[in-house]
């Protein structure tokens, strides 16, 4: 791989407990180039949101982050970034897309207000500007833009959250993180959200950190595939090399898992 856009190595990561700590993330190192896809598959509770939030610098006590885990962003060390370039750091370089992100948005807020805060605080773009670089993100995500006007609440789920990754995409950040992004959607909708968003990242060469508990849906996204088993990595590879000839245990009996994976529907 050429210089990696995302580098987290030996990164260990605690719930600092009252009797004892438990060890969520252990050890996990992986690379993601620019422009990728990188997918974290794995049972619930095997820490892949615990190092979404920690790559996004949004991880909160009792979550501690220990000793020797670095993780670097273009080269840059994430774990030591002072609160100011952390604010710039989190928009700029890294957007966040949450399961529940379509509920981020403020309801007593028009979106094109939305949009105006984000792009005045970091961009420093005056009232027209943002409207402008406003028409321009929603059209993108195929909202037509004279319903920048609207509120949260004049809007279906899914458009929802097609407005939410178009406010993440208005500062080109490089590396979006989506921890179950369309969960809560139905499976029309999310697989077209996603297609907008591949065609997204081929036209503006961002990379991805993918999770989501929909195989199918991991394997036809990602270019490459890490597989979590309580807190550990145990398995990396290319999404078709990792669904072809998985070599992890797990990853077989989680392949297995899914019957219509096998029955050569998707690759
Ligand atoms: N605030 C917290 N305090 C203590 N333990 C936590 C906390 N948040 C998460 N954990 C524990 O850390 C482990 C990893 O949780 P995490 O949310 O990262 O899992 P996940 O892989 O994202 O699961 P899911 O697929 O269900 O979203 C779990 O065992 C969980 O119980
Ligand atoms: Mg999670």
């Amino acid at each position: 791989m050429n210089q990696p856009l995302l580098s987290v190595k030996n990164l260990t990561i605690d719930y600092i407990g009252e009797e004892r700590d438990f060890r969520a993330v252990d050890d996990v190192s992986f690379d993601v180039a620019p422009g990728e896809v990188f997918g974290l598959a794995g049972e619930s509770g095997c820490g892949k949101s615990t190092i979404a939030f920690a790559i996004s610098r949004l991880h909160k006590p009792p979550a501690l982050i220990r000793k020797g885990s670095q993780i670097l962003l273009a080269g840059r060390d994430v774990l030591d970034l002072d609160p100011k370039a952390l604010a710039a750091f989190r928009w700029r370089e890294v957007a966040m897309v949450f399961q529940s992100a379509m509920n981020s948005l403020n309801p007593v807020l028009r979106i094109e207000d939305q949009f105006y805060d984000v792009l005045r605080t970091h961009k420093g773009m005056t009232k027209a500007e943002a409207r402008e670089r406003t028409a321009e993100m929603l059209r993108l995500v195929d909202i037509a833009p004279d319903r920048m006007r609207n509120y949260p609440h004049q809007f279906s789920g899914g458009m929802r959250q097609r407005i939410v990754i178009a406010i993440c995409m208005a500062l080109d950040p490089k590396l979006v993180v989506m921890d179950e992004p369309t969960t809560a959607l139905d499976v029309v909708v999310q697989r077209e959200i996603l297609q907008r968003i591949n065609e997204l990242r081929k036209q503006f060469g961002f990379s991805v950190l993918f999770i989501t508990h929909d195989l199918g849906l991991m394997v036809q996204f990602c270019d490459r595939i890490g597989i979590m088993l309580q807190g550990k990595l145990v398995e990396q590879n290319g999404a078709e090399a990792i669904y072809k000839s998985p070599q992890h245990d797990y990853t077989k009996k989680l392949w297995a898992s899914f019957p219509s994976l096998h029955g050569g529907v998707l690759l």
